[in-house]
């Protein structure tokens, strides 16, 4: 059998903080983003969000588990759904498989109840990517993804995507067009500011529903945690 990268070995072993120490301080700050994100959305129906960022591995798929995590802590059912059809992540971070998932249901092999995986947190729902397609900007702008939002919608009070760089790929501009919002993930002393503001531009120019961002791995007297600001 083939050794296992360190890549490998990280994307598998990664932790759900909100889940594990409900009361550290960063599952503090996840409860203040589920809080600002109610408030920004105060006068519309928040149900579905993105959460992207413009480049890799600045922290959109913790942000995205966890926040979901967070969101059903509150009661709300809640389905995180794995949109990055590029590296899906969420079935390591849920520790699930991803036999089956979000591409089966595009092209139409399975509905979305047969292959919603329950998670260990109550309330919580986990879509992974599914077999990773070879068209995922034509699965992505499909139909059926729309019908898929929708549908989501209706069985679910939150609706999490997990998605891929905007400046790498279309795909998150796209999915903003059927959420109700966005948000962007910025990592502190690694995201370029001129990259986050393009970033922002691009969504926008989808007429993308900004709610605000995340400042990811901000280090206060050498603790990482999340911030949040709005737009
Ligand atoms: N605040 C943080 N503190 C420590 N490690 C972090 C933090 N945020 C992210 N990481 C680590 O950085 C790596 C990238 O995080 P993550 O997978 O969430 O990013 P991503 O934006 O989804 O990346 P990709 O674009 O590759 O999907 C992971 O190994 C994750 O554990
Ligand atoms: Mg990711």
């Amino acid at each position: 059998m083939a050794r296992k990268t360190t890549v490998q070995r990280a994307q598998q072993h990664r932790s759900l903080i909100t889940h594990e120490q409900p009361k550290s301080p960063i599952s503090e700050q996840f409860r203040t983003l589920r809080t600002n994100l109610q408030f920004s959305a105060v006068d519309q129906d928040l149900k579905s969000l993105i959460v992207t960022s413009s480049h890799p591995a600045e922290g959109k798929s913790l942000t995205a588990a966890n926040l979901a995590v967070t969101f059903a802590q509150q009661g709300k059912k809640v389905l995180l759904v794995d949109s990055d059809m590029r590296k899906p992540s969420t079935h390591f971070t849920f520790r699930i498989n991803n036999t089956m998932g979000l591409s089966n249901v595009l092209v139409g092999d399975f509905c979305l109840e047969t292959v919603v995986q329950d998670s260990k947190v109550d309330n919580l729902d986990v879509l992974t990517c599914g077999p990773v397609p070879p068209n995922p900007a034509e699965l992505i702008g499909s139909k059926a993804f729309a019908q898929l939002v929708e549908h989501a919608k209706k069985l679910y009070d939150m609706v999490i995507f997990d998605t891929p760089p905007v400046l790498a790929v279309t795909d998150s501009q796209v999915l903003s067009q059927y959420v109700d919002g966005v948000l962007l993930v910025v990592r502190s002393k690694v995201t370029d500011k001129n990259e986050s503001v393009r970033a922002k531009n691009l969504l926008e120019q989808t007429h993308a529903n900004m709610l605000g961002v995340v400042l990811n791995d901000r280090s206060i007297e050498k603790n990482s945690f999340y911030y949040y600001y709005g737009k």
